[in-house]
Parts: C-alpha cells; sequence; structure tokens
C-alpha cells in the first residue's frame, strides 16, 4: 500500500488539522511527519473546537491508528497538556497513539534558547513561535539531542542534566535571565506520561502497516514557504515541511507515496517576521483578518493577510510533486466586491513568475481581478450550487497550477465541505 501526503502550500494554518479530520475515516491511520508544538491545527465538529499541536489529527476518530513519527520534536509538557484536554473530551488514547523512539525531545532550556535567540536579534527577529523548535532541531543536527527512547534507558537524568548544563553555558553569552526548573517539575511529569504510551521504532510500524495492505496519510506541519531549505531563509521553521520530510521523517521511501495532497488557503497568511509580497497592509487586509478570524492557533498573534499568490504557490507544488489541491477558507472571500490574484512578480522593472533567492527585494505584485460575491456559501456542499464569480476564481487557479481542486472548505466545521 502506498501513503498519502498532506502538506500546507503556504505559509501554515492553511486548515490542515480540518482536512486531516476530514479524510481520516478514509485511512487506517494518521502520522504526523515533522514540527512540534508550534504547529496548531484546529479542528470542528458538534460545537467542539480543538486544538492539536503534536498529536495526529486523526485522534477525534474511533479505532484509527495514529502515530508520532521520528521527524517530530516534542515537548512532554506541551504533550501532558494536549493528552489531558482531550481525556476532558473523552478520548482515552493510550491504545491509539504511537510515538517514534527516535523522535527528540524539547527541553525546557531549548525554550529559554529559542527566547535568548529572539531576544538577541532584536529588529531581525523571526517571529518564532517560542516553543524551542530550533534549539531542539540544532540540538538533533548538532548530534547533541535527547530522544523519546532514551528515556527508557538507564541515565536519563544525568544525560539531561549534561545537555540542560551545556545550554546554561549558551545562555551565559547572553543577557537573559530564566529560571529552568520553573517548568522542569510538570516537563518531568510529561516525560511519565510518555512512557505510559507504546514508544516504538515508527519506521518499522509504518512499513510493516504499509506491507499488511494498511491505508495511512502523512500529516504536515506548517507551510512550505516556511519549509529549512526552501522557505523564505532566515524566516523559516527549523524542519522540512515539503514532501520529501515525510520520508525522513517518518522512515519510508519515496516510492511508497501515493497521492500528495496540497492545503491552500483562498488567500495568504503569515504569522511571524519575514517577507509577503501579496500582504495587504490596508482595510482589506484588516477585513480578511477579521472574517477569516486569522490570529495565531498556537500564540494567539494576529496573522498578516494578503492576496492569493500564484508564483509561491506554484513553486510550493513543484517541491512537493503535489497532484490534487485543496482550498480551505473560501468563504471567507464572501462580500469582497473585487478580488485579486497575483500571477507574477515585478521585480526591478522586470516580469518574472518565480521566486527570487533574495526575498527582501522590493517585490511589486501583479494582479488580475475578478469579480466578488455575496452570497453566504458556508452551508453549501456541491460545486454547482458556488456563485458563478467564485467558480471562475476556482477555474483560473486550477487553469495556471494545471491541478485540480477537488476539496472546496466552506467553513470549519468538519460537514462544510465541497468534494469534486
Ligand atoms: P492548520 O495549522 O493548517 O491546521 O490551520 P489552523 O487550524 O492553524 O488555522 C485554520 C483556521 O481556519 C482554524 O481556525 C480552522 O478552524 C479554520 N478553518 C479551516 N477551514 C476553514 C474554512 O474553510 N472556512 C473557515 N471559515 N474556517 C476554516
Ligand atoms: P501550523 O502547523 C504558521 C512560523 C512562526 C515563525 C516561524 C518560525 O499550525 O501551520 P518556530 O516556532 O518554528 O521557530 O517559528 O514559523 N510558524 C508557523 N506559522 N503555522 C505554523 O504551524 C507555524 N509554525 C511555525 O510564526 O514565523
Ligand atoms: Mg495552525
Amino acid at each position: 500500500m502506498k501513503i498519502d501526503i498532506l502538506l500546507g502550500l503556504q505559509w501554515g494554518d492553511e486548515g490542515k488539522g480540518k482536512i486531516v479530520d476530514v479524510l481520516t475515516p478514509k485511512y487506517d491511520g494518521i502520522a504526523r511527519f515533522q514540527g512540534g508544538p508550534n504547529a496548531g491545527h484546529s479542528l470542528e465538529f458538534n460545537q467542539i473546537k480543538h486544538i492539536l499541536h503534536s498529536i495526529p489529527s486523526g485522534v477525534f476518530r474511533k479505532d484509527k491508528i495514529n502515530i508520532i513519527g521520528n521527524g517530530v520534536v516534542i515537548d512532554p509538557s506541551v504533550f501532558k497538556e494536549e493528552v489531558e484536554s482531550l481525556r476532558d473530551l473523552g478520548i482515552q488514547l493510550t491504545d491509539q497513539l504511537f510515538i517514534s523512539k527516535k523522535a527528540h525531545l524539547i527541553l525546557p532550556s531549548h525554550r529559554i534558547l529559542d527566547a535568548a535567540s529572539e531576544a538577541a536579534k532584536g529588529k531581525s527577529k523571526i517571529g518564532s513561535t517560542l516553543k524551542g523548535i530550533g534549539p531542539a532541531y540544532m540540538d538533533k543536527t548538532g548530534r547533541n539531542g535527547l530522544r523519546v527512547g532514551d528515556i527508557l534507558g538507564e541515565g536519563f537524568r544525568d544525560k539531561y542534566n549534561f545537555l540542560v548544563n551545556k545550554h546554561r553555558e549558551i545562555l551565559q553569552l547572553h543577557d537573559f535571565s530564566y529560571d529552568i526548573s520553573e517548568h522542569e517539575k510538570e516537563w518531568f511529569e510529561g516525560i511519565e506520561l510518555i512512557r505510559s504510551f507504546p514508544i516504538v521504532d515508527s519506521e518499522y510500524l509504518v512499513n510493516d502497516l504499509l506491507a499488511a495492505g494498511k491505508s495511512l496519510l502523512a500529516e504536515g506541519a506548517q507551510g512550505t514557504l516556511l519549509d529549512i531549505d526552501f522557505g523564505s531563509y532566515p524566516f523559516v521553521t527549523s524542519s522540512n515541511t515539503v514532501c520529501a520530510g515525510a520520508c525522513i521523517g517518518l522512515g519510508i521511501s519515496p516510492a511508497t507515496i501515493g497521492n500528495v495532497f496540497g492545503i491552500v488557503k483562498a488567500y495568504c497568511t503569515r504569522v511571524g517576521s519575514g517577507p509577503f509580497p501579496t500582504e495587504l497592509v490596508d482595510d482589506t487586509g484588516n477585513k480578511m483578518r477579521e472574517q477569516g478570524a486569522e490570529f495565531g492557533a498556537t500564540t494567539g498573534r494576529p496573522r498578516r493577510c494578503g492576496w492569493l499568490d500564484l508564483p509561491a504557490l506554484k513553486y510550493s507544488i513543484m517541491l512537493n510533486g503535489v497532484n490534487q489541491l485543496f482550498m480551505t477558507k473560501t468563504d471567507i472571500l464572501t462580500g469582497f466586491p473585487e478580488l485579486k490574484i497575483c500571477t507574477h512578480y515585478d521585480i526591478e522593472g522586470e516580469r518574472v513568475d518565480r521566486l527570487p533567492y533574495d526575498m527582501s527585494l522590493e517585490i511589486e505584485p501583479v494582479y488580475e481581478k475578478f469579480h466578488g460575491w455575496d452570497e453566504d456559501i458556508s452551508s453549501c456542499n456541491e460545486f454547482n450550487a458556488l456563485p458563478g464569480e467564485l467558480k471562475e476564481y476556482i477555474r483560473f487557479i486550477e487553469n495556471e497550477v494545471k491541478l485540480p481542486i477537488t476539496i472546496i472548505s466552506v467553513g470549519p466545521d468538519r460537514r462544510q465541505i465541497i468534494r469534486r
């Protein structure tokens, strides 16, 4: 059996959580392959709105396998909070959620290092979620990290103390006051909780499931434009968010990949700093933020908003080998008299449709204009019933990117979906 991959094509928050929840009934299991609690994946159903950070978005469907892959970085404190809030909703995960031995741990001191690093950058800060993601992945590639499997062996506490001391030495270089002990208690409680879950060689688990004919969906976090290699560096996250990241983050061969589903918001948003060519810092942008409730699921920060960016979308599709597009938050564009889609960039007088190496250049977006619509589409469940103007907007995108948009999301609830 092949594994399908679902990932965000913009700067994150495209609605991955909702779509994974919608698709989960078709699969035997869901596996997260990268990122950590910087992610906030929202799901809504039966008047419940829930946000997941490190746990895959398949957990609300009965009898599904959920896997946290080796490419994920786990903060035991956040994990504990997530498990507890799921238990409050009556979801008992212990037999349903498998954790990779090779997933790296985020220590309380990683969070402090993250904050110290951002403070030192001053005006050029990344706008990190401050969840310790960058420092944890640095320790992974620096070959200093602690992994989930380490909690099963002897001497875990010594390994922990050794790494924290290393972090203290680094922190001496920063003029930054901190108190690690504040977070340590809940962190070690989180470690105890992780012990109660099946801690597995997830690369074997995933490949065994596929060999046994089980269907799996790999869930990405963040988005392609935040990829450590291909995003708008240095304003990116610290993992590979692209499709290839699923091979590394789960231990699967590229030959096992089936469909690659790319999620795109009907417009663009970005949280944190960094280039955003189609950003609207005007009333139109404010209206998108208000109508779209564009505030971070993890940090609550207002999201920057702007028009859909085709050069960026085409770049993301190319990098991931996307074969189906799913469009979310289409309903949010209702009530705008005129809509725009950026088809090209004008950079220093030259018209281009590729992302430049230096995204900090003065980029002037070239727009195609579209008529808006006023009809409420939030309870619409078939394509033909959508307003003509929206169909035109969708067909224009499909024609430009040469891919079908096979799912259109028209609201946050799992029932608010149009399949084609
Ligand atoms: P993710 O990180 O990609 O899972 O996305 P987030 O959950 O961070 O942000 C998406 C937000 O939009 C959440 O609040 C969702 O509940 C909401 N959402 C998802 N799809 C739709 C949609 O089609 N319409 C509306 N109005 N909201 C949506
Ligand atoms: P989901 O999975 C949106 C952004 C941060 C910051 C940059 C680096 O919900 O789509 P980090 O915490 O990784 O050091 O932050 O990346 N960022 C996200 N933006 N959605 C996310 O995840 C994000 N995860 C990180 O705002 O600009
Ligand atoms: Mg999110």
